[in-house]
């Protein structure tokens, strides 16, 4: 008699049990698909229970191509959100599903993909292009923006985004216009409160050239370690790296500023933090200018009318009171050739001598006037690229 109990409460316990995990997010509504064939012995490992078939898997992400990568979900979730599916995953149990949105949508799901029309084909342009973002729940603080790829047209010769522009509001971070080519830049803007995020790009349609993007839209938890410092615009992690100032490139803008000379790559109107994250056991940061490129740092002054004696050298660096319009900020400097205080924390012109900064956290501030073009106020500026600094942690 009490084995008999004993047997009838096991086997409510393992009805309680099934029904339970049946309800978990991820169960295999695929089970009986045409596509999956048994002889793999896949099936096998799946009966839990001679009457129910459950599955679950974590909703990691999964490869799918070279330009989106996709979300282990169950395929009918997938269906859900309008996705594609592109293969599978979590040992067949799962599909690889892609988010991917165009103009005129919205997403409240994690990793989607906001591309131009017919990505990757050059799109031609025409009406404005956006992505409304809401937070997926309640517990997100920040929208990470990966442009992936990044192709708009340069800005007029004085550094403005007249022909496309790529704009983002509804944050609590204030992101500057941008243009140009950002392939490869990372925004990071804190969500306000429960208001949506809109990414919207312009882009004139008499303009043809290979304009394209292909945005991947992170949300990241209140409590994830991926977060950004508040209000740090781009946020960069790891002992070295590179940082480069938007629209920063090898060629010149092919566009002529107001007063009819060679325009600039430089973006008007900036005025953002790029922050880099002390790495453990590290106290201060070096910056130097990026090597065998005499442009890496051309933020003030006539790149055309100075030769390779004042490109990207001490000869062509600009500090302190002398940068009014243009210039970056770096938090009590050392100059690490003298190992003295720079005595300033403004820098410009056409090159960059390195120094070390000890300031924590460890920020370097970007500010640009609205006039990129020789009409500015003296020095004028021509041709200037912006600039790509490479940035080394000092151990402790
Ligand atoms: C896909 O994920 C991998 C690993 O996280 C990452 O390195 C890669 O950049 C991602 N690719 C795209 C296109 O999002
Ligand atoms: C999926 O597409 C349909 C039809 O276009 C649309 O009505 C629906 O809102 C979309 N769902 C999502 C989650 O985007
Ligand atoms: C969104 O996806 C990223 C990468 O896959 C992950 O790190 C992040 O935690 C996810 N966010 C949420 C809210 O799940």
């Amino acid at each position: 008699m009490t084995e008999k109990l004993f047997w009838i409460f096991i086997a409510t316990f393992l009805v309680a049990v099934a029904s339970f995990t049946v309800y978990e997010d991820n169960f295999d509504d695929d089970t009986y698909d045409v596509d999956d064939n048994n002889n793999n012995g896949e099936r096998q490992g799946k009966i839990l229970f001679p009457f129910v078939s459950i599955v679950r898997f974590a909703n990691v992400d999964c490869a799918s191509t070279n330009t989106m990568n996709g979300t282990c979900l169950a395929r009918r979730e997938c269906n859900n959100l309008n996705g594609t599916i592109t293969g599978n995953c979590a040992a067949r149990r799962g599909r690889c599903c892609i988010v991917s949105r165009a103009c005129g949508t919205a997403t409240n799901v994690n990793n989607t993909y906001f591309t131009s029309p017919g990505y990757p084909a050059a799109y031609a342009g025409g009406q404005a292009c956006s992505i409304i973002v809401n937070r997926c729940n309640n517990n997100i603080c920040q929208l990470r923006i990966d442009l992936l790829d990044m192709v708009l047209a340069q800005p007029n010769g004085d550094g403005v985004c007249a022909t496309d522009a790529l704009t983002i509001t509804g944050g609590n971070t204030i992101v500057p216009i941008l243009c140009g080519d950002n392939t490869g830049q990372t925004l990071f803007v804190d969500f306000n409160g429960n208001a949506a995020i809109t990414i919207s790009v312009t882009a004139t349609l008499a303009t043809t050239f290979t304009r394209r993007w292909n945005i991947r839209l992170t949300q990241l938890g209140c409590d994830c370690p991926g977060l950004a410092p508040n209000g740090c615009l781009q946020y960069y992690t790891g002992v070295m790296g590179t940082i480069r100032s938007f629209n920063y490139g090898t060629a010149a803008n092919t566009a002529l500023s107001g007063s009819l000379v060679t325009g600039t790559r430089q973006l008007a109107n900036l005025n953002y933090g790029i922050c880099i994250r002390m790495e453990a056991g590290f106290c201060a940061i070096q910056y130097s200018q990026a090597a065998n490129d005499v442009f890496s740092f051309t933020v003030t002054g006539d790149v055309e009318g100075a030769d390779n004696t004042v490109l990207g050298t001490a000869v062509g660096a600009v500090n302190g009171a002398a940068c009014t319009t243009d210039f970056v900020v770096i938090p009590n400097p050392i100059v690490v050739g003298t190992n003295l205080g720079a005595g300033t924390d403004r820098f410009c012109g056409l090159g960059f001598v390195p120094v070390q900064s000890g300031a924590k956290p460890f920020v370097l501030y970007v500010v640009t006037d609205a006039n990129e073009g020789a009409t500015a106020i003296t020095p004028p500026d021509i041709a200037n690229r912006g600039f790509s600094l490479a940035y080394t942690q000092i151990a402790c």
